[in-house]
């Protein structure tokens, strides 16, 4: 394996107390999170039961504040381009649906598509008769860029992709598709749920007008928050599908002033604790370094794979040259539901991806439920040995 010496496994492991018990398989579905973020948290509800609700907020108003800078440093954006949100599919449909979309107009999306994004489209096609086409795969199942630069033409509305689909490592080529959109002005919607956390993201980089993302992947941070990050000079375009007084203060008898920055798309009331988790663990990603992260994911889901491809009857359907920290894999005559659970008694988290999480891409390649391993930089080689262990045992004994 390639040599991951900027992280220092010992101390992010001490920081980790989930990694005592269990080998944690699932960052894909929600990471473990690290001491700061649980004591940032623990700490936050302690003030609220101590000196109140509101009062703890206007006491560390600061560092709530600045859960907006440590984002916009994450992902390369301005602090006013940042909107955060209980969770991605909040903050991707706050932005989607202030799209407008008219009778003909064409969304071009990608076959692996999630499928929280893919029902929003269904819903506006059935609304609007809004046209909703997939972008052709290459032959390594990534998206194809050229087949995207082939489709383009006046009514194409929006371009929506997922970067990194739930089910598997397919790492799609953002900035290609960013240039493509850039070049014809068309605005590009990127789900990046999966990317943000195990790889360097950089929205001038990928070029993308919205981009979108949870707090509890591979980020590490609480369950129940996200963001969502909207270029500068679409903001004034996009009217939210739902405001409130704080997106938009009630400024006259019967007028509102919509907010000029990406808070337009938040509610006044939120859960405080969290939203300051989400700035702790984006400061600890930051802290250890995206690049170091990205690099031992990698070379962690490489030794993954190579040892359960040496497993009788197994195979692994990620697609793309490079794939991430998403292995998923199903093993003749193994039931992927029963392996999960038979790994959890062995205290092994894994996830399962059914075929509707990403219906285009499981019908078109026939893919059965998926067990999904997703490792994180602070997994050891030993854990992925031992888990792969089980799994061989497991396949014998079906
Ligand atoms: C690719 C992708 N997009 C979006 C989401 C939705 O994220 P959330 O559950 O935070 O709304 C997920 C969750 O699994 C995902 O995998």
């Amino acid at each position: 394996m390639p040599s991951v010496a900027s992280i220092d496994l010992e101390r992010v492991r001490a920081d980790t107390p989930g990694t005592a018990n269990r080998i944690h398989l699932n960052n894909a579905g929600a990471a473990l999170m690290p001491a700061p973020v649980i004591g940032a948290m623990k700490d936050y509800l302690d003030l609220e039961a101590t000196i109140g609700g509101y009062e703890a907020a206007d006491q560390e108003a600061v560092r709530l504040d600045s859960v907006y800078d440590s984002i916009a440093r994450l992902v390369g954006a301005d602090r006013n381009e940042i909107a955060l949100a209980e969770n991605a599919t909040v903050a991707w449909d706050m932005a989607f649906y202030a799209l407008r979309f008219q009778r003909g107009d064409r969304i071009l999306t990608a076959q692996a598509e999630y499928a929280a994004n893919y029902v929003a489209y269904l819903q506006v096609a059935k609304r609007m008769g809004a046209i909703i086409e997939a972008i052709p795969n290459d032959g390594t199942g990534a998206l194809d860029p050229q087949a995207l630069a082939d489709m383009i033409d006046e009514r194409v509305k929006l371009i929506s992709i997922t970067w990194i689909p739930t089910n598997g490592g397919l790492v799609n080529p953002a900035a290609e598709v960013g240039r493509i959109a850039r070049r014809h002005g068309i605005t590009y919607l990127l789900d990046a749920c999966q990317a943000v956390g195990q790889m360097p993201v950089d929205v001038a980089q990928v070029q993308c007008d919205i981009l979108t993302a949870t707090g509890r992947k591979f980020l590490r941070g609480p369950r129940g928050t996200g963001f969502l990050y909207v270029r500068r000079s679409l903001l004034a375009e996009l009217e939210p599908p739902m405001i409130d007084h704080f997106a938009a203060p009630w400024t006259s008898p019967d007028g509102y002033t919509l907010r000029s920055d990406a808070r337009r798309f938040e509610t006044w009331e939120n859960n405080y604790a969290a939203r300051l988790g989400l700035g702790v663990a984006v400061d600890y990603a930051i802290s250890i370094g995206v690049k170091a992260i990205q690099a031992r994911c990698v070379a962690l889901a490489d030794r993954l794979r190579d040892l359960l491809r040496e497993i009788p009857g197994a195979r692994l359907h990620d697609a793309g040259v490079r794939p991430a920290a998403i292995i998923s894999l199903s093993i003749q005559g193994t039931d992927s539901a029963a392996l999960k659970t038979y790994l959890r008694s062995q205290s092994v988290n894994v996830s399962v991806s059914t075929p509707a999480s990403t219906l285009l891409d499981a019908t078109s390649r026939r893919l059965p439920p998926l067990v999904r391993l997703s490792p994180h930089y602070y997994n050891t080689e030993d854990e992925i040995a031992r888990a792969v262990g089980l799994i061989r045992r497991f396949a014998r004994s079906s």
